[in-house]
């Protein structure tokens, strides 16, 4: 079939630089300014890379470099780059969370297209939060993009052991915690467990999205698992430059991508990577700015019929690196097979099928077979109940089974502070058996619905052996923490959700199976904690918190701002 292609004249930069007036004898002028000839620029897609480059991200310390290479594909197709720096959302350092940002970051990139002269776009994203807000707005924007993952870091080392991100630091705190790691070894290992730019190598939130936006379409094939330090990494980015001249030219647009069946293959692929939580909010949030459907109940349909194929920490035991050499996501989509849709279009021009058929599984330790899946379904549980009305989720694969089916009483926490204070504390009334609960932490609540949900083990339940019990939060957790947190309870606590009246010593019940979190209080008494409630104010008083405290929605409708969701068309700008 041939692609429909655009005349020169019809491009919309055409608009800025195409005219014989005086506005675009002023663009070109200033093109000329910044040292372009009109051969340079004439006639050529103009292509935008977004960049979320900043000293305050490490993950991204490789992309002044590979923006660069993106421009040489651009330019040896036949287009015009232009690199236009975007907001960071720099994981490690920004405080009280960057979730609280994401929608900033969306609007930006959104504003940044709509307002430039630009024809298509190049992201470059990848830590956590600057995949979903980067794909929201140029979702929103609908330009031909296409996305280009950071890419993982290489392996952690300490002294021969390997180590993950997030996962083991968790790990290893809980052991310094209980005494068991002296602080010569905790120090050796901040030196090690991060060798190189690049994501978070365990199957975090980066991971997972970098995989999710790869399943939807938006990657060229297999470029979410390459290493961001090997030389295929910067091969694939300037090749995404030169794919995405064409684009423009075939007006391949994200609308044309972003279908149900195509969210659904991004579901299925999260889930059987047993891939973070934090996916269900943004793929929520993202489908929201397509005008797909997709609600809680869909990712659980779907997990529930999706095996959980890749082992990979925190669930599983390899890292990224591993899963590359074994055959990356090609690998274990092709494994998926008829649980896709194998015809959605991608930016490569090729559909999901086409790019997965001569993909190979080298290591089936790494990603399993269907046939001895490392488990039946998928990684995350969708729970409802009279504590959690509106859903909350649990990633069971990676929490001790014998708690998946658990009754105990709660040990109640008001915010963050009350728990720093008082989790260690002797005198706290807690055995094996309880169930943490935290408040407070949700999207308005914290505000920005921190990774807290990984909720510590008390010192002395650490002694006595213990590793994981039932937590159970309105707050969201890393994708590199493990155990058995109940997280993302909606309604919040903050606006009065049900979380809001537990009380210390009421029974919880958790049970995965069956898709169930109930608080055992009756509802006469339930009733009489709802009319005590006094709802807390919103501390900001004016600035960007204001705006999200205003505007955010709940976690199950993706957290995204309600002004922002939907597909109504904004006009183009005028330009006088
Ligand atoms: Fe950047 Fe984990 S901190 S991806």
């Amino acid at each position: 079939m041939t692609k429909p292609r655009k005349a020169p004249e019809s491009l919309r930069s055409h608009r800025w630089f195409g005219r014989d007036d005086l506005r675009s004898f002023g663009h070109r002028s200033r093109a000329r300014q910044s040292g372009f000839t009109a051969d340079d620029q004439s006639g050529k897609p103009v292509i935008a890379i977004l960049n979320t480059w900043s000293d305050a991200n490490p993950c991204h310390a490789h992309f002044r470099q590979r923006a660069e290479e993106v421009k040489r594909g651009v330019w040896q197709a036949g287009g015009f780059p232009l690199e236009m720096p975007v907001l960071s959302l720099g994981e490690t350092f920004m405080k009280p969370t960057t979730m609280l940002y994401r929608n900033l970051l969306a609007m930006e990139a959104e504003e940044v297209l709509r307002s430039n002269p630009v024809d298509g776009v190049v992201l470059l994203g990848g830590c956590d939060k600057t995949v979903p807000a980067l794909l929201m707005g140029a979702t929103s924007a609908n330009l031909p993009a296409i996305f280009v993952p950071a890419g993982p870091m290489l392996r952690g080392n300490w002294r021969g052991q390997v180590l993950g991100s997030g996962s083991d630091a968790w790990k290893y705190w809980t052991e310094r915690r209980a005494g068991a790691l002296d602080e010569c070894a905790w120090r050796e290992m901040e030196e090690g467990i991060a060798r190189s730019f690049g994501t978070c190598m365990t199957m975090g939130t980066a991971s997972t999205m970098a995989a999710v936006a790869e399943a939807l379409g938006l990657t060229l094939p297999g470029a979410s698992s390459i290493p961001a330090a090997d030389s295929g990494h910067p091969r694939m980015a300037s090749a995404a430059g030169r794919r995405v001249v064409e684009m423009v030219w075939e007006d391949l647009t994200p609308k044309h991508l972003l279908t149900t069946a195509a969210f659904e293959n991004a579901v299925t692929v999260a889930m059987a990577l047993g891939g973070s939580t934090n996916a269900i909010i943004h793929l929520i949030a993202m489908a929201g700015r397509a005008g797909v459907p997709l609600d809680l109940d869909r990712f659980d349909a779907l997990s529930r019929r999706t095996p959980f194929l890749a082992n990979i920490r925190p669930s599983g035991a390899y890292l990224m690196e591993d899963f590359f050499y074994a055959g990356g996501l090609r690998g274990l989509m092709s494994r998926l097979g008829n649980l896709l849709h194998l015809d959605c279009p991608t930016v490569g021009g090729g559909t999901v099928g086409e790019n997965v058929k001569d993909a190979h599984v080298f290591n089936d330790e790494v990603i399993a077979t269907r046939e001895r899946p490392l488990g039946p379904e998928g990684g995350v549980a969708v729970l409802r109940g009279s504590l959690a009305p509106n859903g909350a989720v649990i990633k069971h694969t990676a929490a001790e089974a014998r708690l998946l089916r658990h009754t105990g009483p709660a040990v109640v926490f008001a915010n963050y502070n009350d728990l720093e204070r008082r989790i260690d504390d002797p005198a706290l009334p807690v055995t094996r058996d309880s169930v943490l609960v935290l408040k407070d932490a949700g999207p308005l609540g914290a505000p920005g619905m921190p990774e807290w949900g990984m909720l510590p083990i008390p010192k002395k339940l650490l002694a006595e052996g213990i590793r994981d019990m039932v937590r159970i939060s309105d707050a969201r957790m890393s994708g590199t923490s493990y155990g058995a947190c109940v997280l993302h309870v909606a309604p919040e606590s903050f606006v009065g959700g049900p979380l809001a009246f537990v009380q210390d010593g009421d029974l919880v019940e958790l049970d995965v199976p069956a898709r169930k979190l109930d608080l055992k209080v009756g509802p006469e008494e339930m009733a009489r904690r709802r009319a005590a409630f006094v709802p807390r104010q919103v501390d900001y008083p004016r600035g960007f918190g204001r705006l999200f405290a205003r505007h955010v929605t709940q976690a199950d409708k993706g957290c995204d701002f309600d002004f922002l969701e939907g597909t109504s068309p904004i006009p183009e700008p005028e330009i006088h």
